[in-house]
C-alpha cells in the first residue's frame, strides 16, 4: 500500500492542466465517490493495526496533496481565463468610485483664510525646509538660547544651517525681506516637530500664520482682528488674551475663545474652565523688523499663528490627531457633507 500512495503522491505532484475540464477530471479520478483515495480508505480498513497509524498518515498526506493540487489549478485558471477572454476589456473602469471626499484640515485651512480675506490679507507661502535664519535667527531667537529648545527640531544631515520649519513663522520673515509694508498676509504650511507620534503629537501638522504691519498699528487692532476671526469662524462672541511669551512679538500673548459650558463634552474639552486656547500671538517685537530690514521707528505691527489640527479637532469634535494621517474612508467619508 505504501508504494501504491507514493506513486499516486508523485503523479499528482506533476499532474499539470490548463483547462477546467482536465482538471475536473483529475479530482474525479482522485476525489470523485468511486476515486482512488476511496478505494484506498477502503484497502486502509483491512490492514493490521500496528501499521494504521504509519499508513493513516501517508493517506492523509495524498489527500492533502490532491486538494492542494485541485485548489492551485482552479486558483490559476480563474485569474488566467478572464484576462484571455478577448470581451473582456480589464482596463475599463468598474462601477461607480465616487468622487472622494475633501480632508477637514483643507476645509477648515480655506475657511480660515477665507475670513481673514474678507478683511484684506492676502495668502502667501514659503518654503518647508529653511534656513536656520528664517526659522529661529530672523525671528529673534538668540544663538543657543533655550527658547530654541521650545521646539524640537529635524535638522538636514548634510547641511546643519538648514532644517525642516518648525513653524509658519518663518514665511513672515521671508515676506518682510521682500516686501514693503504695509503687509496685511496669512500664510498657511505644513510644519514639523521631532515628537513622539500620540493622539496629542504628530510630528508633522499644520499651521496658519497671520502678519500685519503698517504705521501705527496698535494691540487694539490685533485684538479686534482676532475677535473678528473668532466670531466668523467658531461664532463665539468672546476673546481673552493671556500674557504669554515669544521671541518674535513683544508683548505676547495667547487668545482664548469662550466656549461656553453647556454640556458635558464642554467641561472635558475646556477642562472645565469654559475657555479654549486658540492661538499665539503678539506685537511684532522691534528686532524681528529691523533684522528684515523694516524701520520700527516708522512701522509696526502684529502676528499670530494657529495650529490647523487643533482647530480642526474643536470644531468636529475629533481626539485623536492621528486620524487625520492615517486616510481611513470611514474617517474621511463623515466629512463628504462639506464638499
Ligand atoms: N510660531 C508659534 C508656534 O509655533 C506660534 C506663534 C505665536 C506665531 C505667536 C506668531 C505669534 O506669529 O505672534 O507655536
Amino acid at each position: 500500500m505504501k508504494e501504491k500512495i507514493d506513486s499516486f503522491l508523485a503523479e499528482v505532484a506533476a499532474f499539470e492542466a490548463s483547462n477546467p475540464t482536465d482538471i475536473e477530471n483529475f479530482r474525479i479520478r482522485f476525489a470523485g465517490r468511486k476515486g482512488i483515495l476511496n478505494d484506498l480508505f477502503e484497502d486502509f480498513k483491512q490492514i493490521p493495526n500496528d501499521q494504521k497509524k504509519v499508513m493513516g498518515q501517508e493517506l492523509n498526506k495524498l489527500k492533502t496533496a490532491v486538494q492542494e493540487k485541485i485548489d492551485a489549478l482552479q486558483s490559476a485558471t480563474s485569474t488566467g481565463s478572464a484576462s484571455k477572454d478577448p470581451s473582456l476589456d480589464m482596463t475599463r473602469p468598474t462601477g461607480d468610485w465616487g468622487v472622494g471626499t475633501r480632508h477637514p484640515l483643507s476645509t477648515v485651512r480655506r475657511e480660515i483664510l477665507e475670513i481673514f480675506e474678507r478683511i484684506g490679507f492676502t495668502v502667501a507661502d514659503g518654503p518647508e525646509i529653511e534656513d536656520d535664519w528664517h526659522v529661529f535667527s530672523g525671528l529673534n531667537f538668540p544663538p543657543e538660547h533655550p527658547a530654541r529648545d521650545m521646539q524640537d527640531t529635524f535638522f538636514i544631515e548634510k547641511d546643519p544651517d538648514m532644517v525642516l520649519r518648525t513653524h509658519t513663522s518663518s514665511v513672515q520673515v521671508r515676506a518682510m525681506e521682500t516686501r514693503k509694508p504695509p503687509l496685511r498676509i496669512v500664510m498657511p504650511g505644513r510644519v514639523f516637530r521631532n515628537e513622539a507620534i500620540s493622539s496629542r503629537a504628530h510630528c508633522q501638522f499644520h499651521q496658519i500664520e497671520g502678519l500685519y504691519i503698517d504705521e501705527g498699528v496698535s494691540f487694539a487692532d490685533m485684538k479686534q482682528t482676532l475677535l473678528y476671526f473668532a466670531q466668523e469662524f467658531f461664532g463665539k462672541a468672546k476673546i481673552r488674551l493671556r500674557p504669554s511669551y515669544f521671541p518674535f512679538t513683544e508683548p505676547s500673548a495667547e487668545m482664548d475663545v469662550y466656549w461656553g459650558l453647556n454640556s458635558e463634552a464642554d467641561y472635558r474639552i475646556t477642562k472645565g474652565t469654559g475657555w479654549l486656547e486658540i492661538l499665539g500671538c503678539g506685537m511684532v517685537d522691534p528686532n524681528v523688523l529691523s533684522a528684515s530690514g523694516i524701520d520700527p521707528e516708522k512701522y509696526s505691527g502684529f502676528a499670530f499663528g494657529m495650529g490647523i489640527e487643533r482647530i480642526t479637532m474643536l470644531r468636529y469634535q475629533i481626539d485623536d490627531l492621528r486620524m487625520y494621517f492615517e486616510n481611513d474612508v470611514r474617517f474621511l467619508k463623515q466629512f463628504d457633507q462639506l464638499v
